[in-house]
C-alpha cells in the first residue's frame, strides 16, 4: 500500500460499527457455498467532506444516487448478488419511481382511521415492496451505508477484502462521486468553526486515488468497472481512456453531467462503445442497456479466467 493510503488509514476515524459490518458481509458472502455466485459491489452516491471533528459544516457533491440504485436492480435482475454501498439519504432501489416524501404522499386515512395506499400510487408501491423485500430476503442484496469519505474507503476496503475468495466472480461497479480533496482527521478542528474569526481559510489534501490499491492489492482478480464524469464533453473520452489505463480497469464509463441519464460510453481497451436509454419506452434507463453490456463482458472475463 503506497504511503498515502497508509497514512489515511491510519488517521482516520474508526469505523463506529465495523464489526457489525464485518459480520454481515461474511454472510452474505458466505450465502452461496458453491462460491460460483456472481457478487457485483455498487458504489452510490456522493462521499462528504467533514470540516470540523464534532460535524456541523462539511463539503459535498451534487450526486443523487440514482445510477447506482437502478444498477442495482437491473444486476439483481441478471442474477448477481448486490452489495449495495450507498451514501445515506440519496435515491434507493426499488423506489425509484416514487415520490420524494413516498411515506407521506402514498398513504392516507380511511374513514375507519385506517392507512391505505392511495389508489394513485398502489401499484408502484407494491412493486417496489415486493421487489425489495423479495431481494433482501433472497439474500441478494445487502445494503451498506456511508456518508463521509473515511466511511467509504474504509467499508470498500472490508468489502474487497471479503470479497477476494470469489475471484473473478465478483465485480466493482465504482458509481460514487468519490471527493477530490479532503481535511485529514488530525488537522481538523474539534469544534465548530467561529464565524466571527473572519474569512476562513482550510488547506484541503488530495484523497489517495483508492482505485490502484484496489485493484491490484485489495481485489485483484476481480472484475472493474469505474466511471469518468466531465462537464467539458471535449476532454470526456480521452480522460476516461486515460483512467482505464493507469488504474488498469477493465472498463471505465464516461459520462457527461447534463446527459447523464440519456447516453454514456463505456471505454475499454479495444472499444468505445456508446450506450442509449430506449427512448420509444417511457421510463426507460439507460442503465438498463448498459448492465446488459457489462454482464456479457464479466462472463467472457470469468471464462477466460478459467481456462
Ligand atoms: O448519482 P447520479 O446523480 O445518478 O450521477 C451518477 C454519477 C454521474 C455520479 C456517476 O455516473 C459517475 O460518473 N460517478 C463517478 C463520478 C466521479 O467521481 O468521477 P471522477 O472523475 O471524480 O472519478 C473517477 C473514478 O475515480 C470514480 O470511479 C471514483 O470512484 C474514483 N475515485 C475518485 C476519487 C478518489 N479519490 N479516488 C477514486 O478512486
Amino acid at each position: 500500500m503506497d504511503s498515502e493510503m497508509k497514512s489515511f488509514f491510519e488517521t482516520a476515524p474508526p469505523l463506529k460499527e465495523r464489526d457489525i459490518i464485518s459480520e454481515k458481509l461474511k454472510q452474505f458472502i458466505q450465502n452461496d457455498d458453491t462460491n460460483r455466485r456472481r457478487v457485483v459491489c455498487v458504489t452510490s452516491g456522493g462521499t462528504t467532506v467533514p470540516l470540523e471533528q464534532r460535524c456541523v459544516r462539511y463539503i459535498d457533491n451534487f450526486s443523487s444516487g440514482y445510477r447506482g440504485a437502478a444498477s442495482t436492480e437491473y444486476f439483481v435482475k441478471a442474477g448477481y448478488a448486490v452489495i449495495f454501498l450507498y451514501r445515506r439519504g440519496t435515491c434507493q432501489p426499488y423506489s425509484r419511481s416514487l415520490p420524494d416524501n413516498a411515506f407521506l404522499e402514498c398513504f392516507e386515512f380511511t374513514h375507519e382511521s385506517n392507512i391505505q395506499v392511495r389508489e394513485t400510487y398502489s401499484e408502484a408501491v407494491k412493486t417496489a415492496i415486493r421487489d425489495h423485500h423479495a431481494a433482501v430476503e433472497r439474500g441478494v442484496l445487502l445494503k451498506l451505508p456511508f456518508t463521509t469519505i473515511f466511511e467509504y474507503l474504509q467499508i470498500l476496503q472490508m468489502i474487497a477484502v471479503t470479497t477476494r475468495s470469489l475471484g473473478p466472480h465478483a465485480m466493482f461497479y465504482l458509481a460514487a462521486a468519490v471527493s477530490d480533496f479532503y481535511v485529514p482527521w488530525e488537522s481538523m478542528v474539534e469544534h465548530k468553526i467561529q464565524s466571527a474569526s473572519g474569512p476562513l481559510d482550510i488547506r484541503l489534501v488530495q484523497v489517495p486515488k483508492m482505485l490502484s490499491v484496489l485493484r491490484k492489492k485489495w481485489a485483484p482478480m476481480a472484475f472493474f468497472i469505474s466511471f469518468k464524469l466531465e462537464t467539458d464533453i471535449k476532454i470526456l473520452l480521452e480522460k476516461a481512456d486515460m483512467a482505464r489505463k493507469k488504474y488498469e480497469m477493465h472498463a471505465v464509463v464516461a459520462n457527461e453531467l447534463l446527459t447523464r441519464k440519456e447516453e454514456v460510453v463505456v471505454v475499454t481497451e479495444n472499444e468505445k462503445i456508446s450506450v442509449h436509454r430506449d427512448k420509444s419506452q417511457a421510463g426507460s434507463d439507460v442503465e438498463n442497456p448498459l448492465i446488459e453490456l457489462l454482464v456479457g463482458r464479466h462472463s467472457a472475463y470469468i471464462k477466460d479466467s478459467n481456462t
